[in-house]
């Protein structure tokens, strides 16, 4: 026997409709402002739902995403007579983590409305596994949509104050299935009820809905004019008790219909309360009671109704006295808040007759505290996406939720959310391309290449890609025609300074824009002054990344940020490819610090850098591989012969390498995790610094400080940089102090024997009993100049005063080093014996000593890069 189709019995009642053309008219115009949409049900198929008589439509005017689908045939009409029309199709989002359907109420801006959604599953993909996702309003957060089974509905309910001409319903992905939905429905409200104390700052999510002392059937449109659905209850220790006669509900701006208000209840005995109670498992939850009563009995002269009303026992309203078929609504003027709820309606002394309760509602204020994009940036956007007919999932706000931003579109979350970066490449636009896209005022990065796009760049982006503050890539035909070209090469550029800010830029922006590595051969990147700068590969994807490493095989090291892999490139070079960790909190951040930095900078002595990955969230870095490991393993490995020379010339590529970070680079960066693991030894153990992950850029070549969290390596951490939070380029300086002492003496940072104790702390109590044989590296066996180790460890001394103004600088470190190692290399015919080293002196450099709680307590974390919270 075949199902009778939705389809069909909707065409019965679309016969239905015309049959009762005039009265069903009547009935559509008291809808005003409604909107009802029927979810995935066919393109131009409006109809009214004859268990309602609500007239609903297909979503086609209200989203452009989504795939329309049938819910499976058991859970449908027939062999479900009790199922909602509307429900017996869904649209569902397989695409795009945010899709949202755009609302336009009657009145726009400034009106409340109430707007509900509803959710059956009823395993519509065969899967029999209902999917949880996430419901927003705007942007923020209204539901988490889940299921207890196949077959049920999900409905919920908000009430909200629009604050533009439009309202965004968005279903957000959270990985736990794909999202979809039945109906939606707007009504709009009188603006003078539902008030929370937190104005149009908050929306209430429905908690409960009742309509008390009624039986049997769920009420709402048309009796009630807000289409409110009323659920009917009852408990079992109360009295129904209602009229027949209509109660008048119009003075009431709650208007709540007098079907509903008609039906009450009372305690079984007079002196009898009713009582209300509820939970919740959130403790911060803020609740709204709405409460609607209206006389039902003629009382007579000597008779008398009051109550008052308490919730947790302290008094919340009363007494209250109903008018005799008038409806009275009450709510509380400040939150309830709390886990555990209990509303109790008691007579009051002089009262003849017990309390009354007829209907309750019971919200949950949700605050709308969540930014929405910029508004002249969502205009320029908006215009954007009219202009050019974009057909991507390019809907609600354009930035947020956070982390939902749209396709292509990437936003600043600092203080406003404003747009970054406008990727709009391979979209096969037309046109010319819109002066108006200057309107994105943050806009650092644009990208138009791919497109068809007809005429030049206009001159007002010309001028911002001139002055640096934007990126822009367009196709070439795009730059020139008619002489345009000519005339910005007579342009002079001789400015040099402002040319490695320019490359920053470049920089920052090539990580926000992960799509530019197809069709390389035509793009041309505008940088400062119009020059056309060519980036090389430097950008790899996930899987040339699982070739490069032969899938994770070779792990070469660990570290804080994760694991390192070594691999081979296509050309054979060996590459060390350092993998961020999903599981770590600071690798994002991290991640992008490095990349900006290690693209800007190129030194000798600095870990040379092959590109990266940025690949959904598989995030890596490849760098030049370096055979001897790092120099912690190496002094670590009791068989190393590392000679006073080696460790000297280990120093100095070290001390170079930062040297430039302090001194070359403009502005500064300051590396923030100088220590013996971050220092890679090459074929020939030449040495360069590595892991720039916590470095830190002054903003200006003049800033002599920043402040910042400590972040570092207990045993490495300036004390000075933990206690003020002053970063200085000087706490570089401490950190590499304490490498020369490792140097020197082949000891780790924290040393580890009955009690754990500094290398400084060491250092100087060997040397306050005189004896710097002890110091040094056994392993030596004495062959070093001892006045070059001497030397060395005055410069140690120096770098790690607990004053970081008397610090020595890097530059001073660098020369003072070189002459250690000639001194060392002039070692000849004879050496001092090594007692002479008596009359050795810490120069006017004091080291008092200022051991605080890092040194000690963290034991255990020297090879781990932690932030230190104080
Ligand atoms: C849903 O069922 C109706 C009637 O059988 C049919 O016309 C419609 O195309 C179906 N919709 C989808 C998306 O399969
Ligand atoms: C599905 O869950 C709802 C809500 O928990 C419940 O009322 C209903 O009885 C359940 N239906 C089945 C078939 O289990
Ligand atoms: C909405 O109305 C409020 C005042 O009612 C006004 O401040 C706000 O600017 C309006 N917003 C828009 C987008 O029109
Ligand atoms: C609901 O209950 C009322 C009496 O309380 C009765 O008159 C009415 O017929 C019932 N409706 C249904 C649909 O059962
Ligand atoms: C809203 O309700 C108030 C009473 O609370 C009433 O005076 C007003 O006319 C109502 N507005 C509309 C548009 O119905
Ligand atoms: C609410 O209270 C009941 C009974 O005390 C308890 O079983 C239930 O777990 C509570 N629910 C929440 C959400 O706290
Ligand atoms: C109320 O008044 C009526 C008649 O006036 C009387 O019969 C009745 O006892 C009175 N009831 C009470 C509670 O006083
Ligand atoms: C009812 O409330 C009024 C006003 O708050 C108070 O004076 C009265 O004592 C209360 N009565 C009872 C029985 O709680
Ligand atoms: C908004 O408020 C909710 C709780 O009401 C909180 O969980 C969330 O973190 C807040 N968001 C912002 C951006 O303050
Ligand atoms: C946004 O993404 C980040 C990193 O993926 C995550 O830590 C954060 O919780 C996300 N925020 C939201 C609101 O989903
Ligand atoms: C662009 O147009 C080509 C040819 O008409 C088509 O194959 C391609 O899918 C289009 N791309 C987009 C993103 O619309």
């Amino acid at each position: 026997m075949m199902n009778m189709s939705k389809q069909k019995r909707k065409m019965e009642i679309v016969v239905g409709f015309f049959l009762l053309l005039s009265a069903t008219l009547a009935h559509g115009q008291r809808q005003t402002g409604f909107i009802s949409i029927d979810c995935g049900s066919p393109s131009n198929f409006n109809y009214e739902d004859t268990d309602t008589g609500i007239t609903y439509s297909p979503d086609g005017a209200f989203i452009e995403t989504g795939i329309n689908r049938n819910i499976s045939s058991e859970y449908a009409y027939p062999n479900n007579l009790n199922l909602p029309l509307p429900l017996s199709d869904l649209r569902t989002f397989p695409q795009g983590n945010k899709n949202c359907y755009t609302l336009k109420p009657a009145d726009g801006n400034g009106t409340k409305n109430l707007i509900r959604a509803f959710f059956l599953y009823a395993n519509y993909d065969g899967e029999n596994k209902p999917p949880e996702f996430d419901l927003y309003l705007d942007v923020n957060l209204w539901y988490t949509v889940k299921f207890s089974n196949v077959s049920e509905i999900v409905t919920t309910e908000i009430i909200s104050m629009a604050l533009k001409d439009t309202i965004h319903i968005c279903l957000v992905d959270k990985g736990l299935g794909t999202p979809f939905i039945s109906a939606l429905e707007l009504r709009p409200l009188n603006n003078s009820v539902y008030d929370t104390e937190f104005g149009i700052d908050a929306s209430l999510v429905l908690f409960e809905r009742l309509d008390i002392g009624k039986t049997n059937g769920t009420g709402r449109y048309e009796d009630d004019v807000y289409d409110r659905i009323w659920s009917p209850y009852i408990s079992t220790t109360w009295d129904p008790i209602s009229t027949s006669s209509a109660v008048n509900n119009y003075e009431n701006g709650y208007r709540v219909p007098s079907e509903v208000i008609k039906t009450g209840a009372k305690p079984q005995t007079t002196d009898g309360s009713l009582e209300l109670k509820w939970n919740t498992t959130d403790s911060s939850s803020r609740f709204y009671v709405y409460m609607h009563f209206a006389e039902v009995e003629e009382l007579g002269r000597n008779q008398s109704r009051k109550f008052n009303v308490t919730w947790n026992g302290t008094p919340l309203f009363g007494p209250l006295s109903p008018r005799y078929l008038y409806a009275t609504s009450v709510s509380n003027s400040r939150a309830l808040v709390g886990k555990d709820h209990q509303i109790s309606i008691r007579k009051t002394e002089d009262s003849t007759h017990p309390p009354i309760l007829n209907a309750v509602e019971i919200y949950m204020a949700k605050q709308k505290n969540e930014s929405q994009t910029y508004s002249d940036d969502t205009d320029a956007i908006e215009n954007v996406k009219t202009t050019y007919g974009i057909v991507k999932n390019w809907a609600g706000d354009p930035c947020g939720p956070k982390n939902f931003s749209w396709e292509g579109v990437k936003c600043s979350h600092n203080s406003s959310l404003r747009i970054i970066s406008l990727d709009l490449s391979n979209n096969n636009l037309t046109g010319p391309i819109p002066e108006f896209l200057e309107d994105l005022k943050s806009l650092k990065l644009l990208s138009l290449k791919g497109n068809q796009l007809s005429g030049v760049v206009p001159n007002a982006l010309l001028e911002r890609s001139e002055d640096g503050s934007l990126l822009l890539s367009v196709d070439s035909r795009n730059l020139c025609n008619s002489g345009s070209c000519k005339k910005k090469k007579n342009i002079v550029t001789p400015i040099v300074a402002s040319l490695a800010s320019a490359f920053v830029l470049l920089i920052v922006l090539i990580i926000i824009w992960k799509q530019t590595r197809k069709k390389k051969s035509e793009e041309v990147i505008l940088g400062q002054q119009g020059r056309h700068v060519s980036i090389k590969k430097s950008q790899y994807s996930y899987a040339e990344v699982v070739e490069i490493t032969e899938n994770f095989q070779t792990e070469i090291g660990k570290g804080g940020f994760g694991v390192v892999y070594h691999g081979y490139m296509k050309d054979g070079t060996q590459v060390a490819i350092k993998r961020l960790s999903p599981s770590s909190s600071q690798g994002p951040r991290e991640f992008q610090t490095e990349v900006e930095l290690l693209m800007r900078i190129h030194h000798r002595n600095l870990a040379s850098f092959v590109g990266y990955c940025d690949d959904g969230n598989k995030l890596a870095l490849i760098y030049e591989y370096m055979p001897n490991g790092n120099l912690k393993q190496y002094l670590s490995d009791k068989s190393s012969q590392l000679s006073w020379e080696m460790r000297l010339r280990i120093a100095l590529d070290a001390a170079q390498g930062l040297e430039y970070l302090h001194h070359g680079c403009k502005p500064p960066v300051v590396h923030r995790d100088v220590k013996t693991s971050n220092i890679l030894l090459g074929e020939n153990l030449d040495a360069k610094i590595a892991d720039f992950g916590l470095s830190k850029v002054f903003a200006n070549d003049n800033d002599t400080h920043v402040e910042t969290t400590v972040m570092g390596t207990a045993g490495y951490l300036d004390p000075e940089y933990y206690s003020s939070q002053k970063l200085t380029e000087k706490s570089d300086v401490y950190s590499f102090g304490v490498v020369l002492l490792e140097l020197i003496t082949g000891q780790p940072a924290i040393i580890k024997t009955d009690e754990t104790v500094h290398v400084i702390q060491w250092v100087s109590s060997e040397l306050e009993q005189g004896d710097i044989k002890s110091i040094v590296d056994q392993r030596l066996q004495e062959n070093f100049d001892v006045n070059s180790v001497c030397k060395t460890l005055e410069v140690a001394m120096a770098c790690t005063t607990s004053h970081s103004q008397q610090r020595a600088t890097m530059s001073y470190v660098l020369a003072e080093l070189k002459q250690c190692l000639e001194i060392e290399l002039s070692k000849d015919i004879e050496r001092a014996p090594i007692r002479q080293a008596h009359n050795f002196h810490f120069h006017s450099y004091s080291s008092t000593l200022e051991l605080s709680s890092i040194y000690t307590d963290s034991v255990n974390m020297d090879s781990v890069t932690t932030p230190l919270a104080r």
